[in-house]
């Protein structure tokens, strides 16, 4: 059957997805960002926790920008409705291993809690067209982990999603996300959360 929508069903649909065009981040703003950001301890909406399976995005976040990034399917994304803002997030995050029989095997060290950023936006850089949640984890994964389970505790915000003149500056600011989520995290009421029930598998801290 063919449904047919009304103009008024597509004018709708088309302004959920308009937005206005990202600001261009400058040389200056990205030499002067602060190394700490956020209250001490994490404030609402934060935590917010993600988890599902690892995706393939387009593969540019690694062999373009030296920092590769998992995607999470769209169906774990809902959590991240309490907050209105798109842009550069810190938390934790654990890769554990699925039953698949597909997926490359994971070393010990790669199912540890990780300190992560997320990128949450449309990636007005590369023009994409989708909402999308990457996630960098910050450990050497030897291989990649597509198909395994992810579970990430989101704790804060770093900025908004910007919009590029050169790959270089993309990767200064996403240099400086990875230092500043470090800082962050190493705050006691932070760093409490690596230890949280969804990591553990244990009841609550
Ligand atoms: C910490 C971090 C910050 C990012 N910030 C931005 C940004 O401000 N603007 C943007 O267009 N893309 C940003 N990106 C997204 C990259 O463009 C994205 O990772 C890239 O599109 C690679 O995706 P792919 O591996 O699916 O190809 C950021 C990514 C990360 C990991």
């Amino acid at each position: 059957m063919t449904v047919t929508k009304t103009h008024a069903e597509t004018a709708a649909e088309a302004a959920l997805h308009e937005r206005p065009p990202a600001p261009v981040s400058k040389s200056d703003a990205r030499a002067h960002r602060p190394s700490i950001v956020g209250p001490d301890i994490p404030e609402e909406p934060f935590p917010i926790i993600l988890s599902g399976s690892v995706q393939r995005g387009f593969g540019r976040g690694g062999k373009d920008l030296g920092c590769p990034t998992a995607n999470l399917p769209d169906e774990s994304l809902p959590p991240m409705s309490s907050v209105t803002q798109t842009g550069v997030y810190y938390g934790f995050a654990q890769v554990t291993p699925s039953n698949d029989g597909q997926s490359t095997p994971l070393t010990s060290q790669d199912t540890l809690v990780h300190p992560m950023v997320m990128s949450l936006g449309w990636n007005p850089f590369y023009k994409n067209k989708q909402l999308t949640a990457e996630i960098h984890v910050m450990h050497d994964f030897r291989k990649d982990f597509y198909g395994h389970e992810m579970k990430a505790i989101v704790l804060g915000y770093i900025r908004p999603e910007l919009d590029y003149v050169s790959r270089e500056a993309l990767i200064e600011d996403i240099e400086t996300d990875k230092r500043v989520a470090l800082n962050c995290l190493t705050r006691p009421a932070y760093e409490k959360f690596k230890q949280h029930t969804i990591f553990t598998g244990h009841p609550k801290l």
